[in-house]
């Protein structure tokens, strides 16, 4: 694979996705000093701009979105001087051809992003080949959603595969361009102590919690369409369960660790109907405001998800009778998302004739908002109890935060970016996981059907339907709240 890049080009340039996170994050590329003096950045959408007035729009928005302290004018005219605009309505062909002129000469390597809507990506394609901007020295990122079920994604996976190798394909899912969840692979395989109890002997469940406070967000038309399963399930929440789930990676390259992702989708097992719960947020508070129902704020009746909680499993030696319990929701008491790895029990209590009672060690996973790492472990408490021992369960910390001190925090997208831009495809999703996930997605779907799986209606800021608390409780267990 080439992987020199001299532009970049960057589809729905004008779009929310590229004002709050896209511009921002190649700026941070540039301020840091990672894009090669000479690589242009072209946007491109139908908006009617110059060249200058699109600069004059990404200098707002990075005034809006990037913090005080990193606006330093010489950096940010420096950056401005890489960008520049093509008008384009990406559903036609005709307006590709001034597009390849604008770019000039891409053999120097080109690297694409689409981040526009799904409905384009096909004639994007085909406009891109028409124009000769298709060539073994191009790269092509896409934002998601990939399809919206596994039929949609494989017609969007065939059209692209018509004008792009699978080795120039880098399918985003910005959850793997989080810091917290690259060190997921860090924490496990660059440490002894996880891996030999990593498995059905040594652990007794998982979960993996993404709860979010904001509610609908002005995506009405997405979301009603889209519904929690599809818009968190399908990719941020498999990957986290791949990388926490799958096998040891021989090294850590795009074929080696997307190989053991996509064995571990395959494992699955389908989810049954009792081990699935949909809600709907109603009115409630959030963080102490009053906020209103989902249907308010879609304005008409809708019987879309906003929150899913499900029992997943997986069919291997590894995780034999271990479950994976998922939620995500809107409008939820608390953003946040972690990952708890339920120990099981010591096998034997030699405290127990002393009355000492033991918990098992639990290991929590934040990756956001806070980032830390915290073992619960077993401890004595001092003093001259007459039993002559006391035990109590307190956290082993680590705050990632302050050991990184220094650090800043980094947007997903400016590891996708990089890597989009370098052609290192490790944290991008293959095609084959794409479709391991809708297949399993699909099927949980057609179950809400077929037995006419309940939406649950659950007041805003709480944690969702009673029902997901009773999917753990039932097998005496509980989230982590
Ligand atoms: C997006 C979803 O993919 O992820 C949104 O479409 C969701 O609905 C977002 O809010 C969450 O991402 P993050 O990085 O804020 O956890």
């Amino acid at each position: 694979i080439n992987r020199a890049t001299s532009a970049l080009l960057l589809f729905g340039a004008t779009g929310d996705l590229a004002k709050r996170m896209l511009l921002p994050s190649l700026f941070a590329l540039h301020e840091d000093g990672l894009l090669s003096p000479g690589l242009r950045i072209v946007g491109t959408a139908r908006s009617e701009l110059s060249d200058e007035a699109f600069r004059e729009m990404a200098r707002e928005a990075l005034a809006e979105f990037l913090p005080d302290d990193r606006k330093d004018d010489a950096k940010l005219a420096g950056f401005l001087d890489r960008l520049s605009y093509q008008p384009l309505d990406a559903s036609k062909t005709e307006g590709f051809p001034a597009l390849a002129q604008k770019l000039g000469d891409t053999s120097g390597g080109l690297a694409i992003f689409l981040s526009t809507a799904p409905f384009l990506f096909e004639p994007t394609i085909a406009g891109l080949k028409s124009a000769g901007l298709a060539h073994e020295g191009v790269r092509i990122g896409l934002e998601k959603p990939l399809g919206n079920d596994l039929a949609s994604s494989c017609r969007i996976n065939d059209a692209v595969a018509s004008a792009f190798s699978e080795d120039r394909i880098f399918r985003i899912d910005h959850y793997l361009g989080k810091e917290t969840v690259q060190n997921l692979i860090a924490l496990r395989f660059g440490n002894m102590m996880f891996e030999p109890l990593w498995n059905a002997v040594g652990i007794d469940h998982v979960q993996i919690t993404i709860s979010e406070t904001v509610g609908l967000e002005g995506r009405k038309g997405f979301y009603e369409d889209t519904g929690a399963l599809r818009d968190m399930v399908q990719n941020h929440m498999l990957q986290l369960l791949a990388l926490i789930a799958m096998e040891p990676p021989a090294d850590y390259d795009a074929a080696s660790i997307r190989d053991e992702k996509v064995k571990l989708l395959r494992a699955l097992r389908p989810v049954r109907a009792a081990e699935m719960v949909r809600g709907q947020y109603g009115a409630g508070a959030v963080e102490a405001a009053a906020v209103g129902g989902f249907v308010d704020d879609l304005g008409e009746p809708s019987d879309t998800e906003t929150f899913v909680a499900l029992k997943a499993h997986i069919e291997n030696w590894r995780w034999q009778g271990v479950p994976f319990y998922l939620r995500t929701g809107k409008r939820l008491a608390e953003r946040r998302s972690e990952i708890v790895i339920q120990f099981k029990c010591v096998p034997h209590n030699i405290f127990a004739e002393r009355g000492g009672k033991l918990v098992a060690n639990r290991l929590v996973i934040r990756l956001q908002p806070e980032e830390y790492v915290r073992l619960q472990v077993m401890a004595k408490e001092p003093g001259l109890d007459r039993s002559g021992i006391v035990l109590r369960e307190v956290p082993l910390d680590l705050s990632l935060t302050e050991a990184f001190a220094k650090a800043r925090r980094r947007i997903a997208y400016e590891r996708l970016l990089l890597d989009l831009i370098e052609g290192e495809q490790t944290l991008f999703v293959r095609r084959d996981e794409v479709e391991a996930q809708w297949r399993w997605i699909d099927a949980i779907r057609k179950l809400w059907v077929d037995e006419n799986v309940e939406l649950k209606r659950y007041p805003a800021g709480g944690w969702g339907p009673n029902a997901a608390i009773a999917l753990t409780e039932r097998d005496g267990r509980s989230w982590n709240d």
